[in-house]
């Protein structure tokens, strides 16, 4: 019997999967995208499809009991998580290594269902050091351009920030920066700013300003399938299949056969299949990606491919942390959970950090200003296979966490010495003042150049492609999404008119 064929297969629908479905359908290439989440568009019994941080149900977390939101607590209260029933497929999943946990998204739309939206260009000279040898004119001059565009990247009024009430947190925050003599920056987003404005004078219902965002947002966000994914089923030549994850890979002829496993929204398996391809992108994310080629290359699928598999993976030096202000600073009841300000102390030559300035968007007035710091943090971590469990292992040490704290403290001790503030310790398990064993911006695990040559191809192995944030070696200095989609881009655009040209 020979196996369902489709010409390419692109596992998972997040930025790198999006780009490649898009440019391979564009150039009349059968495509077949395979994703483990739901296609997140019928609304629940509330009529809305997400629900939001502050009420969550079983739709926002993927296979819990209980929300993981990234606080711990309140106050030192248990109040912010809440059990939420029955697993269910939701979407936003966090899994949990020793001493790491990696938040990503769970659907079609991959980590933008979740993510924040904040849309960042590399600092050209730190995007060189990480990728030296992408061409970084090209990338400058085109890929970045067209990724920003592409995506819907748009950027605050400047007059609607220093008077709507739903930025005052962000107004706090650089003001204190400023007092302590840091730069701050705007920071480009995804999610529309007409729209926000529009929330906030009541003409449209509010998403950002009704406290969505990692549990996904109703309204206001272009996320990858209004954007990408909605161009690429545009084309005619692309299907996505929900719910079903790609479990194996082995050689087949001249392309692949994965094997596939459709499961319900409760997570009971309700079909085992296979599916035959020519061109196989792997796109399932640092995570993702990482653990299907470690569990072919270990269990023999696929014997021969590189050592580099499972190496280089880094957190992008995220740490939370978060300041109590004075009783004259307030940081608003209503706050849009949308960032839009970031300290910028990348150029410091010690302790580098992108410090966005983070909503704690729960109604009421907290006096806390929350961050999410972007550092340098030279530690890498490797993945190994768990023969027992059929996971990926991540191999991370309390201890590799230490130099993003050591940054980010850096420059938050020096805020609160110039503003006469201190640490917020409630927020945290342990009384601790920084978060840096979770992070957001998983990267690396596949590195571009060591696992696959300078175009995402798996060494060794024609026909099978690496499109996501694997490629990246575990740095980036930024919020990682425009550079995965501009990279994605770059790789494609050589790989239709060398690999995929002349079928
Ligand atoms: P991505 O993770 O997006 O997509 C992978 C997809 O593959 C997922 O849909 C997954 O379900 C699917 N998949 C995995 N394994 C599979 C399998 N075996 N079979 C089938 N499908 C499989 N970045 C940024 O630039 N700005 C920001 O503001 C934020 N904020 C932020 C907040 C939160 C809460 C999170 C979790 C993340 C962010 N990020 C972010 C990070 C950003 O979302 C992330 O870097 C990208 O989504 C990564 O894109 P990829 O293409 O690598 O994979």
């Amino acid at each position: 019997t020979t196996a369902p064929y489709t010409t390419a297969l692109v596992v998972g629908t997040g930025y790198g999967s999006a780009v490649t479905a898009l440019r391979l359908g564009e150039a009349g290439i059968r495509t077949t995208m395979i994703e483990l989440g739901q296609q997140w568009t019928t609304a629940g019994p509330d009529g809305k499809v997400f629900c939001s941080t502050l009420n969550p149900d079983r739709r926002s977390m993927w296979f819990h009991r209980r929300t993981e939101a990234p606080l711990d607590t309140f106050l030192w209260l248990d109040v912010v998580n809440r059990d939420i029933g029955t697993p269910y497929a939701g979407v936003l999943d966090r899994i949990d290594y020793p001493n790491m946990g990696v938040y990503v998204g769970r659907g079609v739309g991959g980590g933008s269902l979740v993510n924040g939206g904040m849309a960042p260009t590399p600092q050209r000279a730190y995007f060189e050091k990480v990728l030296p040898q992408v061409d970084a004119a090209a990338m400058y001059a085109r890929y970045f351009p067209l990724a920003r565009r592409m995506l819907g990247v748009n950027t605050i009024d400047p007059r609607y920030l220093e008077k709507t009430p739903a930025y005052q947190y962000a107004r706090v925050s650089r003001k204190h920066a400023h007092q302590a003599g840091f730069k701050t920056a705007v920071v480009p987003n995804v999610y529309s700013f007409d729209y926000l404005e529009r929330e906030e004078r009541k003409e449209v219902p509010r998403s950002a300003l009704a406290g969505e965002v990692i549990y996904g947002n109703n309204h206001g966000k272009q996320s990858l399938d209004k954007t990408y994914l909605a161009d690429a089923i545009g084309t005619g030549n692309v299907t996505i299949r929900t719910l079903t994850r790609v479990t194996t890979i082995r050689r087949y002829g001249k392309g692949y056969l994965v094997g596939l496993e459709q499961i319900d929204a409760s997570g009971k398996v309700l079909k085992r299949s296979e599916l035959a391809c020519r061109y196989l992108f792997l796109g399932a994310g640092s995570v993702g990606t990482t653990e299907l080629l470690l569990r072919a290359r270990e269990t023999g699928t696929l014997p021969d491919l590189p050592a580099a598999i499972g190496t280089g993976w880094g957190s992008n030096g995220n740490v939370m942390t978060a300041r109590a202000n004075h009783a004259w600073d307030p940081t608003g009841s209503l706050q849009s959970t949308i960032p839009t300000l970031a300290i910028d102390n990348w150029d410091d030559p010690v302790n580098p950090a992108f410090a966005e300035i983070a909503p704690l968007p729960v109604g009421l007035e907290t006096w806390a200003s929350l961050y999410l710091a972007i550092t340098v943090n030279p530690e890498r971590g490797h993945f190994t296979y768990n023969h027992a469990t059929d996971r990926a292992d991540l191999h991370w040490s309390a201890g590799q966490s230490a130099p993003s704290v050591r940054s980010a403290q850096a420059l938050f001790d020096r805020i609160n010495r110039a503003t006469g503030t201190t640490y917020r310790r409630d927020l945290f398990t342990g009384n601790r003042a920084f978060a840096a064993d979770f992070c957001y911006h998983p990267l690396g695990g596949c590195v571009l150049g060591q696992a696959t040559d300078l175009y995402g191809r798996v060494i060794g192995h024609p026909n099978l492609y690496i499109t996501d944030g694997s490629l990246i070696p575990g740095s980036l200095g930024v919020n990682p999404f425009v550079t995965i989609t501009a990279l994605a881009e770059r790789n494609l655009s050589h790989l239709l008119t060398t690999d995929l040209k002349n079928r």
